[in-house]
C-alpha cells in the first residue's frame, strides 16, 4: 500500500514538474520554429532602402514575404514591381509577392489581409525627408500618422496584432545624455514634423497596446543606417540631392557631385564635425528578424523599444577619410556654417538589444564604406538602368 502510494505521488511529481513544463516548452519552441520557418510577414514600404534589405534577410530565413509599397520613393516603371524588389529576388532566388498599395487605402489593405494569412507586420512605409517635412507638414502627418493608424485598424480587424515599427533616434530630440539609452525621454525637443510623426506613432502604439493586451509591438529606434547589400545589387537610392552623409559622399566619389559641404566644424567633438552612430544596413535588417522572434517569447510585454546602433560614433571627417581609403578616391569637401537644428553628437547605448534581442552589429565602418562604394560603382544612377 505504502509502496503504491509512493509510486503514485512519484507519477504526480513527474507529471506536474516534468511533463507539463516540457509540454509548455515544446509548444513554445514549436511556435518559434514555425514562426522562423513558414510564417508570412507583411512588409509595408518593402521596396524602400531599409525594407528591401530586410526582405532579403527574411527570405534567407525562410519567411514568406508580402511587400506593399505605393512607389512614392522607390524606382518602378508604372505600377510594375519596383526594381529593388526584382533585385531582391535575384539575390535570394526567391519570389516576393508585391502589391502597389497605399497604406492610407483601407479597402486595398483589407484585400491584402484577406488574400494572405499574415502573421506579423513590419511597418516601414513613411515619408522621411526632414527638410521636406518642414515645408509640407500636413502631407507628412497624413501619410505617416494617418497611414499608420489606418494600417493598425485594418490589422486589428483581421486579427493580426504583431508589429515591428521603424522608429528613429530622432524621437529622443536633443540628447540629454550620451550614449542614449531607451530610457531617455522621447518627444521633447523633436524639432521637425518628420521626427514628430515617429514619436506620435510610438504613442499611438502604446495606447493600442493598453487597450488590447493581444497586441505585441516592438519599436526599433534606428540610428544612422548606411551601406548596402554586399552583392551591390541593392542600396540606398535617394532621388535628387541626398539628405544623408553617406550617399552624398559616395556621389562625390563617383563624380556625380563636385564636393561635400560639412555643416559645422566647431562642435565639441574629436575634430569639430558632427558625430553620429552609423550602422550597416544588413545589421539593421537582421535586427528586425530578431524583433520578430522576441515577440514570440513567453511573457513578452505588450510593447518595447530597442535602439539599433553600434554604440560608437564617427565624425563627418572620419567618415570621409574611411570612404576615401576604401574607394581610393579623393573626396573634396568644404567646411561651412552649422545647420540649424543639428546636434553635436548622437550615439546609442545598444546593450538592451544585445541582452534581449540577441542582436548586435557586426559590420564595421570599413564594411559600411566598402559596400556603399560597391553599390555606387555598379549603379552610378541608382536603380535607374537606362
Ligand atoms: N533611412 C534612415 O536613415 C532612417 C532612419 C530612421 C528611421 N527610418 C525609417 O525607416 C523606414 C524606412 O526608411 P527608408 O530609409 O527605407 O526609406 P525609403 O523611402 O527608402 O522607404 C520607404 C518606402 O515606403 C514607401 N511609402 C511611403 N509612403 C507610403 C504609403 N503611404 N503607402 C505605401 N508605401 C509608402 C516609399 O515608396 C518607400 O519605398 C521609414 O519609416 C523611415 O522613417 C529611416
Ligand atoms: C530554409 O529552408 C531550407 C530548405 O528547406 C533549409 O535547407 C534551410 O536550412 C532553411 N534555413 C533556415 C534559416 O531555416
Ligand atoms: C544568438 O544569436 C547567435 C547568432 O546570431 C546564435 O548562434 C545563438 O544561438 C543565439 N542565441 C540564442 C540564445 O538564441
Amino acid at each position: 500500500m505504502i509502496h503504491l502510494l509512493y509510486k503514485s505521488s512519484y507519477v504526480f511529481v513527474v507529471f506536474y514538474y516534468v511533463i507539463i513544463p516540457l509540454g509548455y516548452l515544446t509548444k513554445w519552441w514549436v511556435s518559434v520554429e514555425k514562426m522562423k520557418g513558414n510564417s508570412t510577414i507583411l512588409v509595408t514600404g518593402g521596396a524602400g532602402y531599409v525594407g528591401s534589405h530586410t526582405v532579403v534577410e527574411l527570405l534567407k530565413n525562410n519567411y514568406t514575404v508580402i511587400a506593399i509599397d505605393n512607389n512614392v520613393n522607390c524606382y518602378a516603371t508604372g505600377k510594375d514591381k519596383p526594381e529593388s524588389l526584382k533585385r531582391v529576388e535575384k539575390i535570394t532566388g526567391e519570389s516576393v509577392t508585391y502589391y502597389n498599395v497605399d497604406i492610407r487605402d483601407k479597402e486595398a489593405l483589407d484585400k491584402v489581409f484577406k488574400l494572405h494569412k499574415i502573421d506579423s507586420v513590419i511597418h516601414f512605409a513613411a515619408l522621411k525627408a526632414v527638410g521636406e517635412s518642414v515645408q509640407i507638414p500636413l502631407t507628412y502627418y497624413q501619410n505617416n500618422v494617418g497611414g499608420s493608424s489606418t494600417l493598425f485598424e485594418v490589422m486589428a480587424k483581421n486579427g493580426v496584432k504583431k508589429l515591428v515599427f521603424s522608429s528613429s533616434a530622432t524621437v529622443y530630440g536633443t540628447p540629454q545624455f550620451l550614449p542614449i539609452t531607451e530610457k531617455h525621454p522621447t518627444g521633447q525637443g523633436c524639432t521637425n514634423p518628420y521626427g514628430k510623426t515617429k514619436y506620435f506613432v510610438e504613442e499611438i502604439l502604446k495606447d493600442v497596446c493598453t487597450s488590447d493586451s493581444d497586441w505585441k509591438v516592438v519599436l526599433l529606434r534606428y540610428f544612422n543606417p548606411v551601406g548596402a547589400h554586399e552583392s551591390g545589387l541593392i542600396g540606398e537610392d535617394p532621388s535628387g540631392i541626398p539628405n544623408n552623409l553617406m550617399p552624398y559622399i559616395s556621389q562625390v566619389a563617383v563624380g556625380r557631385r563636385e564636393k561635400l559641404q560639412v555643416f559645422g566644424s566647431d562642435y565639441p567633438t574629436v575634430d569639430g564635425t558632427g558625430v553620429r552612430d552609423y550602422i550597416h544596413i544588413s545589421d539593421l535588417a537582421i535586427g528586425h528578424l530578431k524583433a520578430l522572434e522576441r515577440m514570440l517569447q513567453p511573457h513578452y510585454t505588450s510593447w518595447k523599444a530597442y535602439n539599433l546602433g553600434t554604440g560608437r560614433g564617427y565624425s563627418v571627417l572620419e567618415m570621409v577619410k574611411a570612404f576615401s581609403e576604401v574607394s581610393g578616391r579623393q573626396i573634396k569637401y568644404e567646411l561651412v556654417e552649422r545647420r540649424e537644428g543639428d546636434i553635436a553628437a548622437c550615439y546609442a547605448d545598444a546593450s538592451l538589444a544585445r541582452a534581449e534581442l540577441n542582436w548586435t552589429a557586426t559590420r564595421d565602418i570599413k564594411a559600411m564604406c566598402r559596400d556603399t562604394w560597391n553599390w555606387q560603382k555598379k549603379n552610378p544612377k541608382g536603380f535607374q538602368t537606362s
